[in-house]
């Protein structure tokens, strides 16, 4: 496994305040850690996972100051973006985890944690022999399973046409969630950087809404 490092940057703007405080980084990799270590209060979280730039989580974490939020992103410079645009905004219930995403469900937190997990726009692995990285498939769905609290749900969205065929055919066949129908007037969903550059090509996004069972 990658080990990661907390961001090694000068980090205080001219107020010497830190502008990567939105960063966490587990004090052990190895044991499943306390959620009143990342958030001072008790409040519904939810995780975005590979949340890249930020620009879904921020806005979410804006719309609803009453939740807590967790990315999860493995890339360093998309995580010192997300941390600059918390800071930037002034947040206190955003998080950004530098880890991958199947390490951070499997071993990292309590089961029944989350209200919702997020996975937006994830890579496709298009070509077949890569299928396997897929995350879609039941390991992360049984993962994602133990993770959320009874009421939780799992949403997913994709721009890829044949992915989308693919994870749909999947979850449906796993009996632990159950599929209902998702409008955009269901509730508040910001669109990413990503899915608005998609978007002003004409392409279209499709969205599962997944209930746990
Ligand atoms: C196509 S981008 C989408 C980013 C964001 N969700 C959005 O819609 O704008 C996929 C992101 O997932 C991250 N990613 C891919 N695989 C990952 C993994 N196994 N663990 C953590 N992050 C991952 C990538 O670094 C990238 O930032």
């Amino acid at each position: 496994m990658k080990v990661t490092f907390p961001i090694n940057k000068i980090s205080s703007d001219q107020l010497g305040r830190d502008v990567y405080a939105n960063e966490y980084v587990p004090r052990d990799f190895f044991s499943r850690q306390s959620l009143k270590e990342l958030f001072e209060r008790e409040a519904p979280i939810e995780i975005d996972l590979g949340c890249g730039d930020g620009s879904f989580l921020i806005q979410l974490a804006e719309k609803y100051p009453e939740r807590n939020f967790i990315g999860v992103e493995r890339l360093l410079g998309r995580v010192q973006k997300v941390c600059k645009k918390a800071f930037r905004a002034d947040l206190t219930n955003v998080k950004v985890l530098r880890l991958e995403t199947l390490y951070t469900l499997e071993w990292l937190f309590p089961k029944e944690s989350f209200s919702r997990v997020h996975l937006i726009c994830p890579d496709p692995w298009p070509k077949e022999k890569h299928h396997k990285n897929r995350l879609m498939q039941p390991r992360f769905f049984d993962a994602v399973h133990e993770l959320l609290k009874p009421d939780g749900e799992f949403l997913f969205r994709t721009d890829h046409d044949e992915y989308y065929d693919w994870a749909k055919e999947k979850m449906e066949a796993y009996d632990q969630f159950r599929t209902v129908p998702w409008t955009e007037e269901d509730f508040f969903y910001p669109k990413s950087d990503f899915q608005l550059q998609w978007e002003a090509e004409g392409k279209r996004l499709q969205n599962l809404r997944c209930l746990k069972v």
